[in-house]
């Protein structure tokens, strides 16, 4: 864990007193779904198998149990570590992968900072024997601790990477595994610096219910001895294919790989045909070429799924081909979707639910978001200082849509080291190990989403939350550690306000109105810069006051939904200003060098009531028929500018 040591020894002091008796609980109270602020259409269909995919689209195994359900719970403290409950019942329910804070967790409290999680798992009889078992987490939030049978098996810091352990010598042979998990998660407790996106231990506003503990899905798979441990997979619009294997030794072991015919939407069948490799070799990278092959793009979604062999270990995945280029277009920067000139208009999206917080209940309800956004005629969402489970990036990648994927933040607010004379050390916004260890996470990031064919761009910080204020500006060094693991996809160095060059977009956020590659610029944001891509990063953001059965019934929330963003009670006129702002948007794509632009937002979440949803996905704002033709106005706005040609 890192972060500063006047934050351990105050923690020290506040908890030293709520030390329990593990060994005194003897029963474990059952799961109950709890009565939260607002549910969905879905929270009552979750019951307690939640989950039940197999999490890791493009690298499936076949022999794998899903370890979701109903856990023991114990609330701890930052000395529980040392004395692991093992073999001793914990006195509540949790129902995982949901965080503790949500009612579909059984547990829904605030501040848990230090939590025993639980379980017992038995491996099943018909798995080869000989072969390794993967102990899988999809994340926690934000430091787990693992035990399997009394022993540790690994730490792992960071709430939104997976990771995997291997757990073959500490299982036993008869009877039930002991699965323990203990999870350090601070938030922004006393001005801790740690990736945390929009979570906050005091939400009001613009921030939201944090996400404590396990939050994606668990689960065991056997493996091989040597076995791929990750991937990293690029498929372009000439046919290129470039598969490069990441093993858990390295032994270099024969490759192959088959190909299946293109598919639109979900797979219809399982993929057990015996097809011919389309190209074998030995070692970590291999790479052959596929004669015209049918290109992925928003419009039509061309996925071919695809086999991998590597010694012993076969795994599932997909390809889709697409290229994503820069270039000059009659004149202006544009980003390129296989060598055209594609205008992105996409949603800020959350990723936040009222039953669930940081885990959607469903896979449906996760989908239903996105297929949203389709029937509204977007064609990206920015995925917004958050994480998502891999299902879903196979959605959009799927459903055709772009992401632009941000960085999860470090806390927002400066620090004024002159208000805290109790902590010397305390430095504002971020300090150089706070940087060192956000750029470690943003190489995490990449490694782990760098194959979904549907991300086309990486942010780095979102506005200046957590972007250092030194000379020469951090974005330089941290687009080059992208550039390591991805030289595919273009980098958005900041998203709004203090933008010194790097990357390849300027990007200006502002409220209500756009400012989108305009040569006018408002208060933090800078003129725009012709050598880059002009995107909006963000704008809109109008609320309509959700009547009260759709709204998050929290007394502060309630209180501040005028505070943030201009607001009315009707939806025809949230409709009449949408119209106003979407025709702005189109002047500037047709007469300035607007390429992308982001609307605040999908949903409402809690006291911010500015989505094409409410919080609950009961109420669709938009008028379809006048949004759906303002935004294909967009479109063919673009293609007049050189843009590729739109339908209808
Ligand atoms: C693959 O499996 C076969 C049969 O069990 C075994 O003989 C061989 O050593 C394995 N190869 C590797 C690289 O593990
Ligand atoms: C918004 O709606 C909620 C719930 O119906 C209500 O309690 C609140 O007073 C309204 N606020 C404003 C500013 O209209
Ligand atoms: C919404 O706007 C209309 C038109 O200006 C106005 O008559 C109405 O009072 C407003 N409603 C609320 C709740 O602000």
């Amino acid at each position: 864990m890192r972060f500063f040591s006047c934050f351990l020894s105050s923690l020290g002091v506040t908890f030293a007193l709520a030390a329990t008796n593990l060994n005194a609980r003897a029963n474990t109270a059952p799961y109950e779904l709890k009565n939260g602020p607002l549910d969905t259409p879905w929270t009552q269909k979750v019951g307690t198998n939640p989950w039940p995919e197999y999490p890791r689209p493009l690298l499936e195994r076949k022999d794998w149990k899903n370890l979701n359900g109903v856990w023991q719970y114990q609330n701890t403290n930052a000395d529980g570590i040392n004395q692991p409950p093992f073999g001793v019942d914990l006195p509540q329910s949790v129902l995982v992968p949901f965080c503790l804070e949500s009612a579909l967790s059984g547990v829904m409290e605030s501040n848990r900072l230090y939590s025993w999680y639980r379980t017992h798992f038995d491996v099943p009889r018909e798995w080869p024997a000989g072969n390794r078992v993967l102990l899988n987490f999809g994340a926690v939030d934000y430091e787990a601790t693992v035990f399997v049978n009394g022993k540790k098996v690994t730490t792992h810091t960071g709430g939104y990477w997976s990771f995997t352990v291997d757990i073959t010598d500490q299982l036993s042979k008869d009877g039930p595994n002991e699965l323990l998990v203990f999870v350090d998660d601070p938030t922004d407790k006393d001005m801790v610096q740690i990736p945390i996106g929009k979570q906050t231990l005091s939400p009001s506003h613009i921030f939201y219910t944090p996400c404590s503990g396990i939050w994606q899905t668990v689960w065991i798979e056997s493996a091989p001895s040597t076995y791929i441990s990750n991937l990293q997979i690029t498929a372009d619009m000439h046919g290129k294919v470039e598969v490069k294997v990441e093993a858990s030794d390295e032994s270099k072991l024969p490759i192959e790989v088959t190909l299946h015919e293109p598919r639109i939407g979900k797979p219809t069948e399982r993929r057990d045909d015996k097809s011919e490799p389309i190209a074998k070799g030995t070692g970590s990278t291999l790479t052959f070429n596929v004669d015209s092959p049918k290109l992925w793009s928003p419009d039509s979604p061309n996925l071919y799924d695809m086999e991998i062999k590597y010694g012993n270990d076969t795994i599932k995945s997909y390809i889709g081909f697409r290229t994503i280029s820069r270039g000059v277009v009659e004149g202006v920067e544009r980003p390129l979707l296989n060598g055209e000139f594609v205008f992105q208009f996409g949603t800020l999206d959350q990723g936040f639910w009222p039953d669930g917080i940081y885990t959607a209940p469903s896979v449906e309800a996760m989908t239903y978001d996105l297929e949203t956004l389709k029937k509204i005629g977007y064609n990206m969402v920015r995925k917004h200082i958050k994480v998502e489970p891999a299902l879903f990036y196979r959605a959009c990648d799927e459903l055709g849509l772009l992401v632009i994927q941000d960085m999860p933040s470090l806390r927002t607010q400066v620090i004024d080291p002159n208000t805290r004379p109790d902590c010397p050390g305390w430095t504002p916004v971020a300090d150089p190990k706070t940087t060192q260890e956000f750029g470690r996470q943003l190489e995490l990031m990449i490694q782990q989403l760098r194959s979904y064919p549907s991300i086309v761009t990486w942010v780095i910080y979102n506005e200046e939350w957590g972007q250092p204020r030194v000379n020469p500006p951090a974005e330089f060094e941290m687009v080059d550690r992208i550039r390591k693991h991805d030289t595919t996809r273009l980098i958005n160095s900041v998203s709004g306000w203090h933008d010194h060059g790097a990357g390849d977009f300027h990007d200006n956020h502002h409220y209500a109105n756009p400012q989108c590659g305009t040569p006018f610029y408002s208060r933090v944001a800078t003129p725009y810069d012709p050598k880059r891509i002009a995107i909006q990063g963000e704008f809109a953001g109008i609320g309509h006051n959700a009547s009260f059965e759709n709204s998050w019934k929290v007394e502060r929330s309630l209180r501040e939904v005028d505070q943030t963003y201009e607001l009315n009670a009707s939806i025809e006129i949230w409709n009449y200003r949408a119209h106003i702002l979407l025709s702005e948007l189109l002047g500037q794509v047709e007469r300035f060098a607007c390429s992308a632009a982001v609307w605040t937002q999908t949903t409402d979440v809690e006291g911010e009531v500015n989505g094409m949803l409410t919080y609950d996905r009961r109420v669709l704002r938009p008028d379809l028929k006048v949004w759906n033709e303002d935004i294909r106005n967009l479109y063919r706005a673009a293609a007049r500018r050189g843009g590729r040609k739109v339908e209808g």
